[in-house]
């Protein structure tokens, strides 16, 4: 009888091609479906990735690899925020884990990483797919003292963030699509979704959820024209633990000099150049209604500007999506 430990239970999974049965497990280590879970679970917070499913059982789908936490903290030393990672092989959503965190009383700068996601969601409803391991499934828990309406700026700040930080290690040409959409070669590479829980008038928190494509190989038919990953554009395999380091210093920075200024102006005018629509004629879908018009930009408040036929008018990030006149930019 081999003695039931997360080791024996990890060789298990690693020898066994398809689902492997709680029961055959438990007649195997002699205990009970509870104790198998138990190790299961500390597998998947080192960070293995294992699929269960009601009457089949579990199967081993992804293994850490460089994202560890120790990593990332030992590089991460920051003044302003102080960042707390936490890391999961497996999670519903990052962003769902900050609200569940924050009720608890999580702290400003808890950060919540995983290897893949199982409700992975994006902005209005969609979902975010987040199957694939070798990506970036991040979020971060803010608690600040300000408007509620100047909140839509830390979208961008976060936006800007992740483009620095990918500029710096692809050496690519990365773009922001204004408000939250980080663009390579025309395609998307990543996405921001910021939530915010008001308490009457102030914030009571804030999670902004940043996904990377970094190394997946391939996407979805239907989405494969408008998205894909650092990899596939650049053939770089970039060090995720690297990237996550990075991402989070340039969005320190940014969002500490946001906090004493109240508005974008310490970014401009580097974030227009950033973006990918700029100087381009743009279509602004706002619920029902649609205007189209020039982009001209962002001001100071994080809000675009577009000369329509009526005038230059201003567009709040939050409501409103971009499209260009052919199509995704
Ligand atoms: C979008 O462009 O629609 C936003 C996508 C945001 C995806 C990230 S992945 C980490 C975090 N957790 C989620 O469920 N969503 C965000």
């Amino acid at each position: 009888m081999e003695s039931l430990n997360k080791d024996n239970i990890l060789k298990l999974l690693q020898m066994s091609r398809g689902y492997i049965s709680g029961q055959s497990m438990c007649e195997k280590f002699n205990c009970s479906r509870t104790a198998i879970w138990k190790k299961i679970n500390k597998l998947r917070r080192e960070g293995y990735v294992i699929d269960s499913i009601t009457n089949k059982g579990y199967k081993l789908v992804g293994s850490p690899n460089s994202l560890k936490v120790d990593e990332i903290t030992e590089r991460l030393v920051t003044e302003g925020l102080d960042y707390e990672i936490k890391f999961f092989g497996d999670i519903d959503s990052t962003n769902l884990e900050i609200k569940r965190q924050a009720e608890n009383g999580g702290k400003d700068g808890l950060v919540v990483i995983s290897e893949r996601q199982t409700e992975g969601r994006g902005r209005r409803g969609r979902d975010w797919s987040s199957e694939s391991t070798g990506n970036v499934y991040m979020s971060i828990l803010l608690r600040p003292e300000m408007n509620p309406n100047k909140a839509p700026m830390i979208t961008l700040i976060m936006g800007a963030a992740v483009n620095k930080a990918l500029n710096e290690l692809t050496g690519a040409n990365v773009y922001i699509k204004w408000p939250n959409d980080i663009i390579i070669h025309g395609k998307k590479l990543a996405g921001i979704l910021t939530e915010m829980i008001l308490e009457t008038d102030y914030i009571n928190f804030i999670v902004i959820g940043v996904g990377i494509n970094v190394l997946q190989d391939k996407f979805d038919e239907e989405i494969a024209n408008k998205a894909s990953s650092v990899f596939l554009e650049t053939e770089l395999k970039i060090d995720r633990a690297e990237l996550i380091v990075a991402v989070l210093k340039e969005f320190n920075i940014l969002y500490k000099q946001f906090l004493e200024v109240g508005n974008l102006s310490f970014m401009m005018p580097w974030f227009n150049d950033m973006l990918i629509t700029r100087h381009k004629q743009v279509r602004v879908i706002s619920g029902p209604n649609e205007t189209t018009g020039v982009s001209l930009g962002v001001d100071e408040e994080g809000e675009l500007l577009v000369e329509t036929k009526d005038g230059v008018e201003k567009f709040r990030a939050g409501e409103i999506s971009i499209r260009g006149m052919d199509g995704y930019i």
